[in-house]
């Protein structure tokens, strides 16, 4: 695991993005696992900056989010699906066609999965998987659980969960209880993996990612098995964790 310390959310963003252009650069036609949430609104505007001066080419570049709320239509501004194209795909020139989320508005959990499951098998798996951590360590909705979820697979997000993302909706009542998730195996089979993290509330589980024991209780903390992992964070996130 390899961790880049920067100075604040912005330094954070900027390396973030110089990383996922450096792998559209490297390979034009390349898949990426993209990730929703306030830490990578930075990185994506970076990149559409880029993408506008000509620099960043997303022509032949295909995406594949790690989540979605159950429940909520496509256009709902509080799906992910409604997320990615708002804050990144209006402003790149992605084909939408090669763009992917999980299917939120499909009631049939085993069937909007299996069907996820078999698109990112199909593409070749992520070469660079984005990812968020959660305060409780989670990454994508995979919850703290007592075993590594495998393929996606529909979850009930925990309380913390509802809480922290409650600030995006009018009332924590009204964020959805379920969701459809990537699994963490899935996420392991990405070539690559980026984690970016900012801000002090996010030390502790940065911390457990890093340094603490690998164990389901905090999802994130098996990246420390996977060979290409790198963390990109700000001083308040690694707080925690010791200057290398
Ligand atoms: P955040 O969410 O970027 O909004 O903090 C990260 C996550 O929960 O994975």
């Amino acid at each position: 695991m390899k961790i880049i310390r920067t100075t604040d959310y912005d330094d954070m963003s900027r390396k973030a993005a110089n990383v996922i252009s450096a792998q559209v650069i490297l390979k034009p036609d390349c898949v990426l696992g993209l990730a929703t949430g306030s830490t990578p609104i930075g990185t994506y505007r970076q990149l559409a900056e880029w993408n506008a001066k000509g620099d960043c080419d997303f022509s032949q570049v295909s995406t594949y989010n790690l989540d979605e709320y159950r429940g909520l239509t496509h256009d709902d501004p509080q799906s992910y699906h409604y997320f990615m194209r708002t804050n990144f795909f209006d402003h790149i020139n992605i084909d939408l066609a090669n763009t992917h989320v999980p299917d939120g508005s499909n009631p049939d959990a085993a069937a909007a999965c299996a069907e996820y499951d078999r698109l990112v098998h199909d593409a070749g798996y992520p070469d660079l998987q984005l990812l968020g951590i959660g305060r409780n360590g989670h990454i994508g909705f995979n919850e703290p659980d007592d075993h590594f979820s495998k393929g996606t697979h529909c979850v009930d997000l925990t309380e913390s969960t509802i809480e922290a993302n409650s600030r995006l909706f009018e009332s924590a009542d009204q964020v959805p209880r379920q969701a459809y998730t990537m699994g963490v195996q899935t996420i392991m089979y990405a070539r690559s993996i980026l984690v970016i993290a900012n801000g002090a509330d996010k030390a502790d589980a940065v911390w457990a990612m890093c340094y603490g024991p690998v164990t389901p209780q905090v999802p994130a903390s098996i990246l420390q098995l996977h060979t290409n992992c790198t963390v990109i964070a700000d001083e308040a996130a690694l707080a925690r964790c010791p200057q290398e």
